[in-house]
Order: structure tokens, then sequence, then C-alpha cells
């Protein structure tokens, strides 16, 4: 079966045609989407290094705090908190080296001057903390405070499929949920 459209019939569809994508364009905005080199979208991705940039500073006076109540901490637990908060600030340390360089691998830089972590800082900072309950409140605080920034930059990253820092946030939060089930544990707290 054939069709047979003359050039009358044809420059009446074009018309038509074009007055309808006047008409759609009024109230339909079409956008296009620019993508970065690993198809993120630009702009989003930009907005994603902010915070975690923010993300960092906050680390890095967590970080701080744990190398404080490890210089710090005094009394009859001395040796087991000592080399506890070791271990904690050394873990920090990995992870503040990963958050950064997830910062570089998606096109930004990551901050790395003590002025920027204080202006963006939203932790209480520790200071001369040797009281063994204060210090693992510090923790149990800082880490909860952690937790809201991930979880705000795991939504923003899930929304634009930003896997790889989708799944660097799961494994904090999980990670740092545990640490401060234990930390509360040893508090003798309930959740
Ligand atoms: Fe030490």
């Amino acid at each position: 079966m054939s069709i047979v459209i003359s050039d009358t019939n044809i420059k009446t569809i074009n018309l038509i045609y074009s007055k309808s994508l006047i008409f759609f364009s009024k109230f339909v905005k079409i956008k296009v989407m620019k993508t970065n080199i690993l198809g993120l979208p630009i702009k989003e991705t930009e907005l994603l290094v902010l915070e975690l940039n923010i993300l960092l500073s906050n680390f890095q006076v967590y970080y701080q705090n744990l190398r404080g109540i490890h210089w710090n901490i005094r009394g009859k637990r001395f040796f087991d908190l000592h080399v506890k908060f070791e271990e904690l600030y050394t873990d920090a340390q990995i992870k503040i080296d990963l958050i950064a360089e997830r910062v570089l691998t998606i096109g930004g830089t990551p901050l790395h001057t003590f002025e920027d972590y204080i202006k963006n800082n939203q932790i209480v900072v520790g200071k001369n903390i040797s009281n063994d309950e204060k210090a693992v409140h510090l923790i149990v605080t800082s880490l909860s405070h952690l937790l809201k920034i991930e979880r705000e930059i795991l939504s923003k990253a899930a929304a634009i499929n930003d896997e790889g820092t989708n799944s660097m946030m799961s494994d904090l939060i999980a990670e740092q949920e545990k640490t401060i089930w234990m930390m509360r544990a040893w508090l003798e707290e309930s959740l």
C-alpha cells in the first residue's frame, strides 16, 4: 500500500508541525544535560564537590579530636583507650584520603588548609579532654554529625547516579554506625 502526498499536503503538514512545536515549547522547557568524562552531569557534580569538601573539612576536625584524646587521655583505662584512639585516628586518616581523592576523581579540588577546614567545620571541637567518658562522648557526637553530612551526600549522589560517591558514603555510614554502637555500649547507653 502506498500513500500519495502532494506538495500542498507537505506544506500543510510542515506548517502544523512547526506551529505545534512553538506551542509545545511555551509550556515545556527542553533541558540538555551536559556531562563530564565520567558521564556525570557537570552542574550537579560541582555541587557534590562542595559537599564532599565540607565532609573532608569535618573529617579533619574529627581526626584532630581523636589525636587530642589519644594524647591527653588519663586514668585507669589509659592503656586501652590510648591504643583505641590511635586505631580510630589511623582509620580516619585513610578515610580522609579517600574523600579527597574522590573529589579529584569527579573533577574537583580537595580543600587542604586549616583555614578552609575551620570555615567549613560544623562538629564540636574537643579541647584538652582527659576524661575517658567525655572522650568517648566526643567520638559519638563527632561521628553522629559526620553521618548527617554523609546521608546528604548519599541522596544527592543517588539522584545523579553517581555510584562511586554513593557506595563510598554507604561504606562510611555503615562503619560509623557500628562504631557509634560500640562506643555507646562502652558508655552503657541505650540507643
Ligand atoms: Fe601516639
